[in-house]
């Protein structure tokens, strides 16, 4: 696990300030490499961590503080849960008191998540300029709230940093000026090998009394969760891949209750596990025979831990993982023969080094801090 990041490298009157905007799970996990290599860069940026609420719940959050060895945040905003108009509100108005307050020289969004878009858009407002980690991702479905926070983040970024060759493309189609992309590699990745020796499948086996033998599921898109008979749906086909090989299901607090509701665990080869923190989560995953899921983040995990990935969606923004890796797109009716089809394969290695997708190389990390002091400098 990596160190936690040591009171000298927060904030000092006479150095450039960043601030860190973070509010959900997958945020943690891309901000971590990028708050290290930024405390240890040259010019000793200060840096301030702002946390937004956004997820709440001990497993959603500090779980993955203390499994990242991020700094405690410097502000908690509390938004908590809301539609979207009622979050992203309280988001923007939580971060415009902090943006006013702390004066920070950059605000780095990640990912796609209402903190990022909420973040992005009070600090454009504001004119402080934003840097975006994970920019021009695109899975052309505007029905995904994620779609709607990228498309409107990136155009709201002075600096872009990309995860994957084809997002450039986007971003210039877009309008997005040439000079505010940087293709860097991807900081998850990064924080998954630097955390590689960590994630122990039998401790986690032993711990969970997972079987030998499993299939690891995630499930919380609003797509595939939130209306009582897509969710049947769902449930019938983990039933069918449990009749073969258990299912073990940490469950995420949105989609709970309809798919408890629906039987999901009405079934003997079905584990359903409260959510896990990172390095849990991620050792089960190394240890699972297949995953199946509608993640963005564990679509690229599984990419680099070659482990076989059935993605329940129409569409993916990271098809860099199909290309290069062990993802696969599914309908409901093709997961169950798709699932039957990885079980049956032999067990997966680590992606040949000549598919792994480029610069997912351990060092996004370092790269984004290299074009920020420069930025600042
Ligand atoms: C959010 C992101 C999604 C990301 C996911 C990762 C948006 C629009 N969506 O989805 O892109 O893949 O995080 O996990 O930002 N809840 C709790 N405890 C918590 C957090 C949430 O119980 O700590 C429950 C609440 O009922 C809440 C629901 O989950 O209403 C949804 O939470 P929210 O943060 O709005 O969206 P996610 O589905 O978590």
């Amino acid at each position: 696990m990596s160190d936690r990041v040591s009171p000298g490298n927060r904030p000092t009157g006479s150095h450039p300030l960043v601030a860190h905007v973070l509010g959900a799970r997958p945020n943690f996990v891309k901000a971590a490499p990028v708050i290290n290599a930024l405390a240890d860069g040259a010019i000793g940026t200060g840096q301030v961590v702002i946390h937004t609420g956004q997820h709440y719940d001990e497993r959603m959050s500090e779980i993955f503080f203390r499994d990242l060895g991020l700094p405690e945040p410097d502000v908690n905003l509390e938004v908590g849960s809301g539609s979207h108009a009622q979050q992203t509100a309280a988001l923007m108005i939580g971060l415009e008191r902090e943006f006013t307050e702390r004066s920070p020289a950059l605000v780095i969004v990640y990912g796609d998540v209402n903190s990022t878009i909420a973040a992005a858009l009070v600090a454009a407002k504001l004119h402080i300029p934003v840097a975006h980690v994970e920019a021009g991702l695109r899975s052309f479905d505007m029905t995904m709230p994620e779609e709607v926070n990228r498309r409107l983040t990136d155009q709201l970024s002075d600096l872009c940093f990309v995860t994957s060759p084809e997002a450039i493309g986007h971003l210039a189609a877009e309008g997005v000026p040439v000079e505010r992309t940087h293709f860097v590699g991807n900081p998850m990745i990064d924080t998954l090998l630097a955390n590689l020796a960590a994630f122990d499948t039998e401790a986690v086996r032993a711990r969970y009394g997972l079987p030998d033998r499993y299939v690891l599921a995630t499930m919380h898109r609003p797509a595939n969760v939130d209306s009582p008979a897509v969710a049947g749906e769902l449930v019938n086909r983990l039933h069918e891949i449990a009749d073969m090989t258990d299912v073990v299901i940490p469950l995420h607090p949105r989609g709970r209750a309809v798919l408890l509701a629906a039987g999901l665990d009405d079934h003997p080869g079905l584990h359903v596990l409260d959510p896990l923190g990172y390095i849990d989560f991620i050792a089960t995953v190394r240890g699972a025979a297949a995953v199946v899921t509608d993640s963005g983040g564990l679509q690229e995990e599984t990419t680099i831990l070659g482990v076989p990935c059935l993605t329940v969606r129409p569409n993916t923004e990271r098809p860099i993982t199909i290309t290069h890796g062990t993802n696969q797109l599914v309908t409901f009716d093709e997961l169950v023969p798709a699932a039957r089809k990885a079980l049956g394969q032999a067990a997966g290695g680590p992606a040949a080094g000549d598919r792994t997708p480029p610069l997912w190389d351990g060092q996004a990390g370092p790269r984004i801090a290299e074009v920020i002091t420069r930025y600042l400098g």
